[in-house]
This record gives C-alpha cells, structure tokens and sequence, in this order.
C-alpha cells in the first residue's frame, strides 16, 4: 500500500485506432472517482496520428496526453514522416518519450537523444527519457556502466532537469513477461537518483497486474511505464487500483 504521488504512462506503442478511444470513457470515469486524492497522474502516449482526438476527449478530465518519440529539429524541415516538438505540442501533446530502446535498437543515439530532450524543453514539452541495459550487459555485470553513460550523455549540458522524468526500463524485461528481481530494481532506481538528484524515476518492463503487487512494494518507485498491459484499459485500472491497496 502507498500513499505516494505516482505516475502511470500508458505507452500503446505502434497500436490503437479511432475506434479504441472509445476504451478510454472507463478510464476517464475511473480517475475521476479515484483521483479525488489527487494521488495518481495518467498520460497516454497513443502513435502521434491519434494526439489530436485523444487530447480533446481528455479536455477537463485531468487526463494528459504524451507522444512516443520527436524529431530533433526544433523548427520545420524537409523531414519526411517525421514530426517536431511544436507540432507536438499545437495538438495537445504535454510529455513526449524519448530514448525507448526499441528507437534505440534501431539507431537511435545518445547524442540524437540529448538534442531531442533540448528540443522537447525548449518548445515546452516535459520529457520521459528511458534508459536501461540489456541483457547482455546485465550478464557482464554492466548495468550501472551503462546506465551512467546514458544519463551523462543524453543529460549533456541540460542545467535544468526539473521538467525530465526518468524511465528505467531494463531492455530484457520489455514485453517478455520478465521483471527485475526487487533488490536490483531497488538498487537501480537508487542509483539513477543519486546521479540526477530530485529525479521521479519510474519503472517499465513487463509490468502487469499479477506481477504489480510485488513492483508496489519497492518503496523508491515513482510510477510505472506500461506498455502491452495498457492497451487493455481494464489491466491498466487494475494496475493502478492494485498499487494503492
Ligand atoms: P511492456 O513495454 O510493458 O509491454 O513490456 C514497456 C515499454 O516498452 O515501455
């Protein structure tokens, strides 16, 4: 049971249709009866082409809207298929993810990934930036190695970090149904707070409503990054409902 202030980021990933909003009236009606604690704090981050009519079905409900990922270029530009920070944030968008491992499984550095977070900032979004190992960097021992190195380099020169939320999301736990032993996952979340001091650093991998029982236990957790689990909005209220009692 806890009493903390927490975040729960649905992240639908490359699913979702116009039709499937309709699953969010459950969820709206549901934060507004739970909320009255102000104790939870929800943000969808649907594939950019549904932010417009997500952020206008969550108009006074307290609900906010995310995007998954942003271009670095802070102005227009012949970018094909991509789509910056200011149109982002001209469709309702208030966070965006950045540095999901499937964007850096494919390329995506941590140097592109400190020029996004800048973007994001300076164009006024609030930024949910994911760091974690993989697997095999969890068996040579690396974890801390790496995630130092991230934090360093996609932080780079960024003073103000009040506005970053940190994502800690162990590649070889996403989507596989695996989740950190509690004494690890504890002791990353600590030493990520240690490195960026004040940060909210929330947990992604697998979380889902059996295994949330055992996540809410572990006391320096902010909140959750779901993924699979969050496109059903039953799973996700019960996540939610299962981490306060
Ligand atoms: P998952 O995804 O909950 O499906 O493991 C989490 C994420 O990728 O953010």
């Amino acid at each position: 049971m806890t009493n903390k202030y927490m975040y729960f980021i649905a992240n639908w990933k490359m699913f979702g249709s116009i039709k499937s909003l309709n699953s969010l009236d459950k969820v709206i009606r549901f934060h507004k009866y739970f909320n009255k604690k102000k104790l939870v704090k929800i943000i969808y981050c649907p594939p950019n082409i549904l932010i417009n009519l997500m952020s206008k079905k969550f108009k006074n409900t307290g609900l906010i809207v995310g995007a998954q990922n942003c271009h670095e270029n802070l102005g227009y530009g012949s970018f094909t298929g991509s789509v910056n920070c200011k149109m982002l944030k001209n469709v309702g968008t208030k966070f965006v993810i950045i540095g999901h491992s499937e964007n850096r499984q494919v390329g995506e550095t941590n140097k592109q990934i400190n020029l996004k977070i800048k973007t994001a900032l300076k164009s006024g979004l609030k930024v949910i930036l994911c760091i974690g190992e993989t697997l095999n960097e969890k068996r040579k021992k690396r974890t801390k190695n790496v995630l130092i190195k991230q934090i360093t380099s996609c932080l780079k020169s960024i003073k103000n970090k009040k506005k970053i939320l940190i994502a800690y999301e162990p590649v070889w736990s996403i989507g596989t149904g695996i989740i950190p032993k509690p004494n690890d996952l504890y002791s990353a979340i600590e030493f990520i707070k240690k490195k960026i001091s004040k940060s909210k650093v929330l947990y992604g991998g697998s979380v889902n409503p059996k295994n949330i029982k055992e996540l809410r236990k572990i006391k320096n957790i902010d909140g959750f990054l779901i993924g699979g689990a969050s496109q059903n909005e039953k799973k996700f209220i019960d996540i939610i409902k299962k981490t306060y009692n």
